[in-house]
């Protein structure tokens, strides 16, 4: 059985990645704002792209489509071009129709509730915990590919990373070590420190300030 960090790890992983955001996190446009539809943009973008070159795209998209009603409203070729060259094209089809969604049925605005959030064809269980924790300040979990590999070498270490009941038990583990204040930094703090210290190839233990808990260290 894999059991959850105790009590005293998950303050220890809190404090320690808190502090190492405070010190080293970036600032990036999403991070300054906590408009749920800009959220959601931001969140689109970077599943499957990477920061530089989502920053951009970012500002042009919110300038082309300031509101869920702007979005829902445009030309869908308008839509398509002003994604482009991001890829995976399917998400801004999705994303005009969670914003035709939203002014048909929830008076252009998005739920800060997850399981209407999760009603929306498009929004699955990451989208969901980004908006909530990121834009309506809730205490929502996330897991991505960076998060779960934080957590999985921090508090697993061995074993299938990739496997179904990894996932789910990564998933607990992020809600378990989730704090009550500060989530939206802390969320923010999980992805950015997959992102540039514990990264895939070559993480940089050496660097790192979790590593004293960290049932992986060292990754060679
Ligand atoms: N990847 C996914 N969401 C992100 C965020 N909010 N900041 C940086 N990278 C991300």
């Amino acid at each position: 059985m894999l059991a959850l960090p105790d009590t005293q790890a998950r303050r220890r992983f809190r404090t320690k990645l808190l502090a190492w955001y405070r010190a080293h996190g970036r600032d990036l446009p999403w991070r300054r704002t906590t408009d749920p539809y800009h959220i959601l943009v931001s969140e689109v973008m970077l599943q499957q792209t990477q920061v530089d070159r989502v920053i951009p795209k970012y500002h042009e998209w919110l300038t082309k489509f300031p509101s869920l009603e702007a979005l829902a409203t445009a030309p869908e070729d308008a839509v398509t071009k002003t994604w482009y060259p991001l890829g995976y094209n399917i998400r801004p089809k999705r994303l005009q129709a969670i914003a035709r969604e939203a002014v048909a049925n929830h008076e252009g605005a998005l739920p800060a509730d997850e399981e209407t959030l999760r009603s929306f064809k498009g929004i699955g269980e990451y989208t969901a915990g980004a908006v909530l924790s990121f834009a309506f300040g809730r205490r929502a979990a996330i897991l991505d590919t960076n998060v779960a590999r934080v957590l999985f070498r921090v508090f697993v270490g061995r074993g299938d990373p990739k496997a179904h009941a990894m996932r789910r038990h990564l998933w607990e583990v992020s809600r378990a070590v989730l704090p009550h204040r500060h989530v939206f930094d802390f969320n923010q703090a999980l992805m950015d420190f997959g992102a540039t210290v514990c990264v895939a190839r070559k993480p940089k233990c050496l660097l790192c300030p979790l590593a004293r808990q960290c049932r992986s260290f060292p990754v060679s």
